[in-house]
């Protein structure tokens, strides 16, 4: 695929339109009003791809091929293993999922195939195999989309048996793995191989293994896939469409498995109680967006869906207000994506989609307001073509991993409510979010030697291996934070011995003794000790988790104000080689946060995109190509808002034409600048 294309598309499923005449024809003279340039064909489509087993009708999707090749429109093509026949079902039953309680699928719904299955892969063999040796050349062709939003576990004897090997290939013996899982307890201990047969929710590290087994077995499975698609169709990258932080697999890993990263975002926007304040969705979707350009090293990703209008699956989908599709997307581009996809072209007639949003709506023309938003940002990206393929450079990394995330679920703690992850490390991101400063978000196993600053909120689970990573990060002279619920669990969820945060006791240079658990409307006060420099001011609440700590050489910055701990570290610095390792004791206000991580931007001079303070709700963000810096800057405000420039010399990438600030931006506006 050209890398220098900006894909602007839709899924889309003329399938269900071929007993309407004129309808295909429709679509592809609306498609070019609505300035799309790409098609993502196949989801779903098996049933009328293959009617009856080893019956092809392929003659409609090559009338679609052959008009896009016609009119120059890319096609995305999908292997149609998200939905299955209903032949497929029920013939080979054993291709249907099993829930935890044993139950059989009854070919309801759909992703819910069993991912072992020997049937379904070699089924799914078969299909690719059909659609890549007719398709896997044609010139239209510019990606490959594997399945559909792969996730959830299967509970079937195959899948069961499957853990079972890769268990015993994991621990070999069964006391290595009584030991691993401190099975002892309770006298679960095993005794046979076969006594796995549930994944017993009160053996935390058994949890965890079963979800690293189904990410194991989701990522062979994407393998059998690509394996008849990379044969006949060697030059066309493949990609699997991701979906945020969901839980069921470490997208990590899955990562490895294709050539590009995609996800469908659905942000929330125009939910809020208040109508005007849209950072919330926005944040949340940066962060995904970043952490899908980490995936492949900063190398642009692709938007495969997101709704023009409403979704129909949350409880309340209000319409967008006129301007936010446009800033949705401009801001998928400004992190780095290549492409802004959408679910769906035409608007389905019945069946559980039929009310969900669509570039064409069931009126059938193109008059209407979602169509022209779509239309105009297609516009736009035809004037930022150039875009394409450049990067994003950042110097500060969030941490967030799915072992942790796996881990901390895992576990019965003091503090069982709201152990919100996920929150907790977007609360960390808001700060460089709202500076208009790059962020990369990784994994544990991500390397660091690119970032100034790596932040590490609740590293719950730490093998020695990433410990003594983020040790010689720090020794090389990095910043490291780390908050409360650090370093407690090994790679089983055992938990470690000789003091908690276990590896990282050196390097933060304190030890938890205590950690107290407050029920939600509970706060204690942090403030900053006498003298301290560290950004903070005046008196600040804390809640949730707060330990007791003992420094060992770190300096303390801030401690409690009341309460038995009063007087105790909330906040320490360790000098530690060339670098210093931070540790926030609570779980504090985002008025804390916010000062902390400030502070760190100016003592470690994290480059903006835009020099200077930004004005409340507006977003600044940089992508690279060697030659240019695009500066783009987001309004996410209901209202219009001025923003200062830096005195840069700036073009309008839209217009061609010279900018001198200040920005007026429109509400929910946008600039494109060029450098
Ligand atoms: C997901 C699926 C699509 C569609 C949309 C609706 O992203 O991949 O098939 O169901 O949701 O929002
Ligand atoms: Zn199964």
């Amino acid at each position: 695929m050209n890398p220098k294309t900006l894909l602007h598309g839709s899924d889309y499923n003329p399938e269900q339109w071929l007993q309407y005449p004129g309808i295909i024809d429709q679509d592809f003279k609306l498609l070019k009003e609505a300035k799309l340039n790409c098609l993502t064909i196949g989801v779903f489509s098996w049933a009328s791809l293959e009617p009856e087993e080893g019956t092809y009708a392929f003659g409609w999707m090559d009338d679609i091929f052959d008009r896009a090749e016609k009119q120059g429109v890319r096609i995305i093509l999908s292997t149609p293993s998200g939905g299955k026949p209903n032949w497929l079902a029920f013939r080979y039953p054993e291709i249907r999922r099993v829930n935890q309680e044993g139950r059989r699928d009854d070919q309801e719904r759909r992703h819910n195939h069993c991912l072992t299955s020997s049937v379904y892969r070699e089924k799914v063999r078969a299909i690719n195999g059909q659609l890549a040796g007719r398709y896997g050349k044609r010139g239209p062709l510019a990606m490959w989309h594997v399945s559909n939003e792969l996730n959830g576990y299967c509970y079937c004897d195959c899948c069961l048996g499957g853990f079972r090997q890769w268990l015993k290939k994991k621990y070999q013996t069964l006391d290595a793995l009584n030991e691993a899982y401190w099975s002892r307890f309770w006298s679960h201990t095993y005794t046979s191989w076969e006594e796995i047969r549930r994944i017993d929710p009160g053996l935390g590290g058994l949890v965890v293994d079963w979800k690293r087994f189904m990410t194991a077995q989701c990522a062979s499975f994407i393998r059998n896939e690509l394996e008849p698609v990379r044969r006949h169709s060697p030059d066309v990258p493949s990609t699997i469409n991701m979906m945020g932080l969901a839980p069921s697999y470490d997208y990590w890993e899955l990562a490895k498995e294709v050539d590009v990263i995609s996800w469908d975002t659905y942000p929330a926007w125009n939910s809020a109680a208040s109508a005007s304040d849209e950072t919330a969705p926005a944040m949340e979707t940066a962060f995904s967006h970043d952490m899908f350009r980490s995936m492949k090293k900063g190398r642009p990703f692709y938007v495969m869906e997101t709704t023009p209008s409403q979704v129909n699956w949350r409880d309340c989908s209000p319409l967008r207000r006129p301007g936010v599709h446009q800033l949705g997307g401009l801001q998928a581009l400004a992190h780095g994506s290549d492409s802004i996809c959408y679910f769906q072209l035409r608007k389905s007639r019945g069946s559980s989609e039929q009310f969900h949003g669509a570039v064409i709506d069931h009126v059938g023309h193109g008059k209407t307001r979602v169509f022209r938003e779509v239309a105009d940002l297609g516009q736009t990206m035809e004037k930022l073509a150039g875009l394409a393929g450049s990067t994003v450079e950042a110097r500060v990394a969030l941490v967030f991993d799915w072992n942790v995330y796996w881990a901390l679920d895992a576990a019965q703690c003091p503090q069982n409510a709201n152990k919100n992850y996920a929150a907790v490390i977007m609360a960390h991101y808001r700060p460089f979010w709202e500076a208009g400063i790059a962020v990369d978000v990784i994994n544990a196993e991500a390397p660091l030697d690119a970032y100034r600053l790596v932040i590490a909120p609740q590293l719950f689970l730490l093998s020695e291996k990433h410990a003594g990573r983020l040790d010689t990060f720090v020794k090389n002279g990095g910043a490291l934070v780390a908050t409360y619920n650090t370093g407690m669990v090994e790679e089983t969820n055992l938990a470690v011995l000789g003091g908690v945060p276990g590896p990282l006791r050196k390097v933060f240079g304190l030890w938890v003794e205590e950690s107290d658990a407050l029920p939600p409307a509970f706060r204690r006060t942090v403030v900053p000790r006498n003298g301290a420099s560290c950004g903070l001011n005046g008196s600040y609440e804390a809640g949730h988790i707060l330990d007791i700590v003992h420094t060992e050489g770190a300096d303390v910055l801030a401690e409690y104000g009341d309460d038995f701990y009063k007087g105790y570290p909330a906040l320490t610095r360790n000098r530690r080689g060339k670098g210093e390792a931070w540790y926030i004791t609570s779980r504090n206000d985002d008025r804390f946060t916010g000062d902390f991580m400030r502070h760190l931007i100016r003592e470690l001079a994290l480059p903006q995109a835009l020099q200077g303070p930004l004005p409340q709700g507006i977003t600044a963000h940089a992508r690279n190509d060697g030659h240019s810096n695009y500066l783009f800057v987001l309004n996410f405000n209901a209202v219009p808002a001025a923003c200062p420039l830096d005195g840069g010399d700036y073009v309008d990438a839209v217009t061609g034409l010279p900018v001198v600030g200040p920005l007026t931006l429109p509400a929910y506006g946008y600039a494109v600048l060029r450098r």
